[in-house]
């Protein structure tokens, strides 16, 4: 059965790891003063820390800001816990859009996860 990514999975200690992943994120990123796209951002726990530069995309649109991430102005892109749901072509697809959408954004990219 796919997964549900409504349910919260920051809740109980598990939320005190990833959180402290999204502040690693937020820290090698230096994403405190720039314009931020958080791709597949859930439930919205990265715009939690950082509630005035972050517009959350996800292909769930009732977890979503906006409908299309590509209308978006952002200085860097966050994909948490994502691209491992993608396959290797969808990835590659992707990137090469990302590039000619903003050619300057810059993209964090964390994922423990791995793709079956
Ligand atoms: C494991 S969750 C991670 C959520 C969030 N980034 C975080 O760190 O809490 C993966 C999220 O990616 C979203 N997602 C999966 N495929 C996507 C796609 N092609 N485009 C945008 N979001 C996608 C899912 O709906 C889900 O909300």
């Amino acid at each position: 059965m796919a997964k549900d990514f409504h349910e919260d999975y920051y809740a109980g200690l598990k939320g005190i790891y990833f959180r402290r992943i999204l502040k690693a994120i937020i820290k090698i990123g230096g994403l405190k003063n720039k314009r931020v796209l958080d791709f597949g951002c859930g439930k919205g726990e990265l715009k939690k820390l950082l509630p005035n530069n972050v517009v959350g995309y996800d292909i769930l649109p009732d977890l979503s800001d906006v409908a299309d991430w590509r209308k978006v102005k952002f200085d860097a892109m966050v994909a948490n816990e994502v691209f491992y749901l993608f396959s290797k072509k969808e990835l590659e697809n992707f990137l090469e859009e990302l590039y000619k959408c903003n050619p300057k954004a810059e993209l964090v990219v964390a994922s423990a996860g791995r793709a079956s």
